[in-house]
């Protein structure tokens, strides 16, 4: 299917096959697929954290109001930023692994080794925080768009408590949280969702 295809009909589904399951090649598979997004200076930010155990599903429930797709979906993953992404060791280590690679020279890696840890320096925390849900969401679109493709059902959630999340989950404060993704087979399809005209979300030049 078309990526036009998939974005036409794919709907937020609320509602999963709880018997249904999806191997950890696949879902292996995927996120080596949704890693290959644009992220920024490529310092490769995004964590996929897949809670598989039912315990810890039971308890994300209430965290999560009670969402049934928590339990009841295939496969639940947690889209996390890592704040030690942005540290110069990382930058560096990932321009060497591109120069032995062989993608760029020696020059190219210094200048973008250097371009990408001066980009952070002096970034604050809330700049930074910016950066990780950029790069998580790209990831995130790409795994729903892939999953989609796959034949599954996705749906995106925001809707929980992140403090209380963390906590369950003991997921430190060097990353992000970014949002859920459950994946699975759908039982109900999603409600049909408006748009709004194309001419109104549209600007030239200038926006007021
Ligand atoms: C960041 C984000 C968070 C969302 N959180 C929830 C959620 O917690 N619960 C829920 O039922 N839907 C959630 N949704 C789904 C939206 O409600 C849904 O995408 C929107 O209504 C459009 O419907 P569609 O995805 O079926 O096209 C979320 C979507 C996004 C992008």
């Amino acid at each position: 299917m078309s990526v036009k295809n998939i974005l036409e009909k794919r709907r937020s589904v609320r509602h999963y096959d709880p018997s249904y399951k999806i191997s950890s090649e696949i879902i292996t598979s995927l996120v080596e697929t949704a890693s290959k997004s644009p992220n920024g200076n490529n310092i490769q930010a995004t964590r996929y954290l897949i809670i598989d155990e039912p315990d810890l599903r039971n308890l994300i429930l209430p965290i999560a109001f009670n969402q049934q797709q928590v339990i009841e979906a295939s496969t639940l993953i947690v889209m996390l930023g890592d704040y030690q992404a942005f540290d110069k060791e990382n930058i560096i280590r990932i321009h060497e692994e591109g120069f032995q690679a062989g993608y760029f020279d020696e020059s190219l890696r210094d200048y973008l080794a250097h371009a990408a840890i001066n980009y952070y320096k002096n970034k604050s925390t809330e700049d930074l925080k910016i950066e990780l849900t950029r790069d998580v969401s790209l990831a995130s679109m790409s795994l729903i768009l892939l999953a989609n493709e796959a034949g599954f059902d996705t749906i995106t959630m925001s809707g929980y408590d992140s403090k209380k999340l963390k906590d369950a989950l003991n997921i430190s404060e060097r990353y992000l949280d970014v949002m859920l993704i459950a994946i699975g087979k759908g039982t109900k399809a999603g409600h049909k969702t408006v748009r709004h005209n194309v001419n109104e979300i549209i600007y030239k030049n200038e926006i007021i």
